[in-house]
Order: C-alpha cells, then sequence, then structure tokens
C-alpha cells in the first residue's frame, strides 16, 4: 500500500500583468507608475501637460498611475510647480482622473507634507519638523511643529482626500516616506521630542497613525488607502529597518491602509540611497547658486553619496515585511526593470510592483513586456532625470514628444532646466 504524503499547498503565483483588487479598486494589472514629481502645475493646478504626462503611462499598459506630488497645503511644498490640493484644483483634477480612466488605468494620488524638505523659496516659510533642525542639504533652519499645527496638518490630509475622492481617484498614497513630514516623525535623528510623539518607535509612529484614521475615516471605502513609507534611510541614528518593521506593524494593525509601498532613502542627505546609480553632479549643481554651485561641484559626491545601480535593490530589505504585514497589500518599489523582475515580485509575496524611472524612460513599456517579454526596459539608471523635477520632470534621454535622444546623449543640465521652467 502506497504511504499517504501530505503536500503543502503553495498559492499559485500570480501574473503581475493579469487584473487584481486593491482595496475597493479593481486594477486591469499589478503595476503601477510610482510617483516622480511632476513639476505641471505652475500655479498649483492641474495642466493639460499634466494630463497629458499621465494619460501617456495609461495608455502604455500600467495598471494605476501616481499623480505627485499633492501637497495638503501651499507650505507642504518640496518643488516649483507642484499640486495644492483645494476646491480651487478640483475641476482640473476631475479632468484629469477622466482623461486617465478614459484610457484604461486607474488613478492615485500622492498627498504628502514635506515638512524638513519643504523649499522656502517655493512656501515663503520656514519648514516644519518635529525639532528644531537643520536640513543639511539645503542648510535651512526647519522650526518645531506645535500641537496645534500638528493637528492642522492631519486636518490638511483628511480635506485632501477628500478633495481626491470627490474628484475621481481611485487610490490616495499617504507619503509617510523620504523623511517628509510623517516620515520625519519617525526618525529618531530629526524627532527629538518629549511628548507622547517623540522618544519610542510608538510614540514615533503616531502621527502617521493619526493621518491614517483621519484619512480612512473621512473617505471610508471610496478609495483606496496606500502608504508609502520609508524602511531605512541610510543615515546614521535615523530610520532602521527594526524600527520601520514595527512602524509598519502598528500601521497594519490599525486596519486604515489597503496597501504599504515600501520605499527607502529621503531627500534630506545622502539622497543616492534612494535612487540607486549614477551621480548626478551637474545636474544638482545646476539647481544652486553660488557659493553652493561650487561647493556641489567639488563635493557633490559625498553629499548625494555614492550607492551603485542593482536590480531589485529594495527587495532584500522589503522581504522582511512579508511576515509582519498581514493585513495590508505589499507594493514593491526599487530598481524593477523588466518582466522578470515583475515576476520575481510576484514570486516573493508582493501583491504589486511599483516603476518610477523605467516608465519615465518608457511610458508604453508595460504593453512592450506584455508584446516581447525578453526585452529589459531602456532606462540605464544615469539618474539625468532627478533634478528635471525643478523645471518640468522627465527622462532627459527621451525628448518630451516622444523622440529617442539615444543613451549616449550629452544634455547640459542648466540648459535642460532653463528650457523646461
Ligand atoms: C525624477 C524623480 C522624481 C521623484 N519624485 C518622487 C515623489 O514626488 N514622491 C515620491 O514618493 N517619490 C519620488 N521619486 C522616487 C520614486 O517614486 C521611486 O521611489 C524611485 O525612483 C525608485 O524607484 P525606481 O527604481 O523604479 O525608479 C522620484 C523619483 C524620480 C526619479
Ligand atoms: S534620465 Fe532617463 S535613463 Fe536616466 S535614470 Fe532617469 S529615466 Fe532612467
Amino acid at each position: 500500500m502506497s504511504e499517504h504524503v501530505q503536500l503543502t499547498a503553495r498559492p499559485p503565483v500570480p501574473d503581475a500583468l493579469a487584473p487584481a483588487r486593491l482595496g475597493p479598486v479593481q486594477l486591469r494589472n499589478r503595476v503601477i507608475k510610482a510617483a516622480t514629481s511632476e513639476g505641471r502645475s505652475p500655479e498649483g493646478l492641474v495642466t493639460q501637460d499634466l494630463i497629458d504626462f499621465h494619460v501617456d503611462f495609461a495608455r502604455g499598459g500600467v495598471g494605476m498611475t501616481t499623480v505627485a506630488y499633492c501637497s495638503v497645503a501651499q507650505e507642504g511644498r518640496s518643488a516649483p510647480g507642484q499640486i495644492i490640493m483645494s476646491r480651487r484644483a478640483q475641476p482640473g483634477l476631475q479632468q484629469l482622473t477622466d482623461a486617465v480612466h478614459a484610457a484604461g488605468a486607474a488613478i492615485s494620488a500622492q498627498l504628502g507634507h514635506a515638512g524638513v524638505v519643504a523649499s522656502k523659496a517655493v512656501t515663503g516659510q520656514a519648514a516644519l519638523s518635529p525639532s528644531r533642525f537643520i536640513n543639511p542639504t539645503s542648510f535651512q533652519l526647519c522650526r518645531e511643529i506645535t500641537r496645534e499645527q500638528m493637528r492642522a496638518v492631519v486636518g490638511q490630509f483628511r480635506d485632501a482626500a477628500v478633495i481626491a475622492a470627490d474628484s475621481g481617484f481611485d487610490a490616495l498614497e499617504l507619503h509617510f516616506g523620504h523623511l517628509y513630514l510623517p516620515s520625519s516623525f519617525m526618525s529618531p535623528w530629526i524627532n527629538k521630542r518629549r511628548d507622547e510623539y517623540g522618544g519610542s518607535i510608538d510614540n514615533r509612529t503616531r502621527f502617521a497613525r493619526e493621518i491614517a484614521s483621519a484619512v480612512r475615516d473621512a473617505v471610508g471605502d471610496r478609495v483606496a488607502v496606500i502608504a508609502k513609507m520609508s524602511m531605512d534611510d541610510g543615515i546614521k541614528g535615523s530610520i532602521w529597518l527594526d524600527e520601520s518593521l514595527r512602524s509598519a506593524q502598528l500601521l497594519d494593525q490599525d486596519r486604515t491602509l489597503d496597501a504599504i509601498e515600501l520605499t527607502m532613502g529621503s531627500s534630506v542627505k545622502r539622497q543616492m540611497y534612494l535612487f540607486r546609480g549614477d551621480v548626478p553632479v551637474d545636474g544638482m549643481a545646476a539647481v544652486m547658486k553660488e557659493p553652493f554651485k561650487t561647493g556641489v561641484k567639488v563635493l557633490g559626491r559625498q553629499i548625494l553619496g555614492e550607492y551603485p545601480y542593482r536590480d531589485l535593490y529594495m527587495l532584500e530589505a522589503a522581504r522582511q515585511f512579508r511576515p509582519v504585514v498581514k493585513h495590508a497589500r505589499l507594493i514593491l518599489l526599487g530598481g524593477i526593470n523588466t518582466m522578470e523582475h515583475l515576476d520575481t515580485a510576484m514570486a516573493e509575496g508582493f501583491d504589486f510592483a511599483a516603476m518610477g524611472r523605467a516608465l519615465l524612460r518608457e511610458p508604453d513599456l508595460i504593453r512592450r513586456l506584455a508584446e516581447d517579454p525578453a526585452k529589459p526596459g531602456l532606462c540605464i539608471h544615469c539618474n539625468r532625470c532627478m533634478f528635471t523635477v525643478y523645471g518640468k520632470t522627465h527622462c532627459v534621454l527621451a525628448v518630451p514628444g516622444g523622440e529617442d535622444r539615444g543613451a549616449d546623449a550629452s544634455v547640459d543640465a542648466s540648459e535642460l532646466l532653463a528650457s523646461n521652467s
């Protein structure tokens, strides 16, 4: 008689290009265009240019595109040309969501407050921080946020979420990463508070949890709610895995989120930890005034940090969140450039994959991968798009309008910015 062997059934690996549910939303596939601050809203309002930008990704086959960056308040902006969420912006936002839906994709709004990354040149005010802080890249002195201001920011996130839901967005992405305001609370490097928002990681996660709760209460299940949160930021004494795993667990236990998108790095120090690949020193110098311009040319690599590009460079850290996050879906980000990378993300247990630069380079990449899965994406991780956020964000190797400039194009960053501001 043959022995019965109990086989443990492993769940089948989903197809990244097949439809999937994200909270209340059905997406046509599991690929999300990651936020890449567009700079196409000079008055804080939607423009035709911004609509065209996102329709390109929708036509190109993504499941959902992410509009970035939608500031919840005028003083929360980190660069010029960002959307300010207000009732004034709603008609344009509605046109944007209608156009993306007509092209077959869902659309998400990244809602954020830049905190210590807010630019005084753009906002006209000193940036807000959990504690007094000098931003080592901008040298700006940031003031400590009061409890009243914190309540106001929670209300701004809530109001922005309602405006987004009323404007036809399918999802909201709460920016809890990159040392923007909610993320800076999680960092012991920036957060030195002695009240119940400082000290232990549970205390430092409180502000983000309050924002997520207020947003969920306000929008119910009209839209999916995602948090983009930092796993670590590569800065000594700041956010590291041991603590961010706890933050993710707390956020997940609240059941306020449909998904968590895992990111790393920051916009405050050692920026290349987020991006990986070539260090665009010339691009950074081009957006600086003297004497910083010369300083950056000499010290740029030290300031930005040097981290070689690796495919799927966030996977190793992100994998550790899978057993901890029990309810929310998980979105893998970072160095996803081929069909094989998408398959790996699914095989590793992630529910969705987000792509930033690969899609900036080729907005129709997903359609192309569906037709020819063996051909990799064309992004070369030169990172020369990084500083185009001060004009209109784009891949410098793809001329707007579609004509390819080729991988060896030499682009002068100051000429580029001048032509796009
Ligand atoms: C030009 C540019 C602008 C970006 N702007 C944002 C942003 O507004 N918000 C955000 O959360 N991440 C932003 N990012 C980071 C991306 O969302 C993504 O996390 C990062 O590029 C890594 O993913 P990738 O390897 O697929 O590009 C930006 C990235 C680039 C290249
Ligand atoms: S400029 Fe283009 S090729 Fe270079 S990293 Fe950005 S998207 Fe990729």
